[in-house]
């Protein structure tokens, strides 16, 4: 749970990251003793690179690096990871990687490194096989570069526990009376996201009528903060020269708009948070125009340990966007610790994230973990939403099918549907999934139920969804590798005959009998509409 934390929502799915041999497997194998070469190469200054531009320096975060001197035969020195520094334990070198530890708060065991063959690049693990390992990709860079870039980065401030709060109930107002529906940088853009992209989003939104089809927020996820000034005021970073315009721009275009921030001193990307600065950045993001705050546990898990400190941590900043008197929905993003879904609302949230980063990883693997991880139905309702991540829809690695599986799955579950894929470059395939009138209807229906598993035979699952009309959404979902024919029996659902049944991905009526038996692809959803 502390290296989610630290590093990040590392998110489920990465843990197919070990299993499909992405992690030098090398370590355990190999005992050959280390030979003074093998250290020599791996000795240096190491700057952590984004894999895409490994030639830039970081983009404006805090750097990530790595200072490894040869002592005494073996390696020594520093992972200085977000403002944190981790010793480095125990390095054993191989000729085809090397293993060590950090120690620190937390401390990881057996993290991998290997150096590429012109000892120019090393690529590195750091994590653990229970939460999942976050790759790296570090640089070599003189001592007197490192320290350049170090003096030039953000510096966080209280980077210590600060006092806390009593618990109170802020109580929740009714901003999000159905699931926010949107678009969010993070997925597509990660660090790069800049003035021009958002715009650009914006613009398609609008012009593809995803806007008028329910996406209304549009939101910047971390890579946007620059530099607190001598009174603290947080600034963006220059890819957003002028924030409020952005705001401005979106606003005048009939949307809604969203920005990032973690309850940590420094975000899970090494940019500056909010820790002891959450009054000030409320109304730094409500006197920008901002409409949800996204808000991420990242750093805070370095500095605090139990449930009572996150909640007051979240209550802080709950109390804040309230105070502001602007109109804000609170978006917590704490990978669904301690049962957030029974406090969620009395810190002030709208929606809460229920697990880890969809977008690491194996994407079908992180699909298919939301059937049996999507919080308690029982918290859900409006303003109050457990949110299964961003989609994945139109981003590569899943099929059409798995699209819709996803889609519906969502859908059903009446999360937030926050989409990640760029707009700019959607296929009408991608669009006729994400603006299928009917499907919609079933996301946003305003009763606000979070539909549940009603049936399950082997690989296949039936889900009901009370709507607010009295009809009732049926979705036939086959997790299988194989197609199945899966038959619907409406009175063993609990469900009267149905009189009409829409099938609402091909829009089409089928037939309304005792029961309905449909052949359901690998990986495949139907969605139906009975009333
Ligand atoms: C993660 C979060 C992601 C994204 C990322 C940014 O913790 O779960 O959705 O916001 O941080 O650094």
């Amino acid at each position: 749970m502390a290296l989610r934390n630290v590093f990040g929502a590392i998110g489920i799915a990465t843990l197919a990251l070990a299993g499909a041999g992405l992690m030098p497997a090398a370590a355990a194998a190999q005992t050959a003793p280390a030979t003074p070469a093998a250290l020599a190469g791996v000795a240096g200054d190491w700057l952590v690179v984004p894999r895409r531009t490994p030639d830039s320096i970081a983009i404006g975060g805090i750097p990530r690096s790595f200072r490894l001197t040869v002592e005494g035969g073996t390696v020594k020195g520093l992972f200085r990871f977000n403002g944190w520094d981790y010793p480095i334990a125990n390095w054993v070198a191989r000729p085809d990687g090397h293993a060590f530890d950090l120690t620190g708060k937390p401390p990881f065991v057996k993290m991998r490194a290997r150096a590429t063959a012109d000892g120019r690049f090393m690529d590195i693990w750091i994590g653990d096989e229970v939460v999942g390992v976050a790759p790296f990709l570090a640089r070599r860079v003189t001592a007197t570069e490192l320290a350049a870039i170090e003096r030039s980065a953000p510096r966080p401030d209280n980077m210590t526990k600060l006092p806390l709060p009593a618990p109170r109930d802020l109580g929740v107002r009714n901003l999000a009376p159905v699931p926010p529906m949107g678009w969010n940088s993070w997925n597509v853009f990660r660090e790069a996201v800049d003035d021009r992209s958002v715009r650009a989003m914006a613009d398609v939104l609008v012009r593809s009528g995803l806007r008028d089809a329910g996406y209304r927020y549009v939101t910047i996820d971390d890579g946007w903060q620059g530099q607190r000034d001598a009174a603290g005021v947080l600034h963006p970073n220059a890819k957003f020269p002028d924030m409020k315009g952005l705001v401005d721009y979106i606003h005048a275009r009939g949307l809604k708009v969203g920005i990032y921030s973690s309850p940590g001193p420094v975000t899970c990307t090494g940019y500056v948070g909010s820790h002891g600065h959450e009054a000030q950045d409320a109304k730094t993001f409500a006197a920008w125009g901002f409409d949800l705050l996204k808000y991420d546990w990242c750093s805070a898990g370095n500095i605090y340990d139990t449930r009572v400190e996150m909640q007051a941590r979240y209550q802080i900043m709950g109390a804040a966007l309230q105070a502001t008197g602007r109109d804000i929905v609170y978006s917590l993003c704490q990978y669904g610790l301690y049962d957030v879904g029974s406090w969620g609302n009395a810190v002030g949230g709208h929606m809460w994230r229920t697990g880890g980063d969809s977008i690491e990883g194996d994407l079908w693997h992180a699909v298919d973990y939301r059937f049996d991880h999507n919080g308690d139905a029982r918290d859900a309702g409006p303003s109050a939403w457990n949110d299964a991540d961003m989609m994945l829809v139109g981003i590569d690695g899943l099929t059409p099918e798995e699209y819709r599986t996803h889609y519906t799955l969502w859908t059903m579950a009446a999360s937030p549907i926050i989409l990640g894929n760029d707009l700019r470059v959607m296929t009408p395939a991608v669009k006729a999934i994400v603006a299928n009138p009917g499907v919609i209807a079933v996301g946003q229906d305003r009763a606000g139920v979070q539909g549940r598993r009603v049936a399950q035979a082997g690989a296949t699952e039936i889900w009901s969804k009370r709507l607010a009309d009295g009809s009732t959404a049926v979705a036939l979902f086959n997790r299988g590798a194989a197609p199945a024919a899966m038959t619907v029996d409406w009175r063993s659902l609990g469900l009267p005959v149905p009189k009409r049944v829409r099938d609402l991905w091909h829009d089409a009526d089928v037939p309304a009998a005792a029961d309905y038996t449909v052949q359901v692809p690998r990986h495949g959803a139907v969605l139906l509409r009975a009333s």
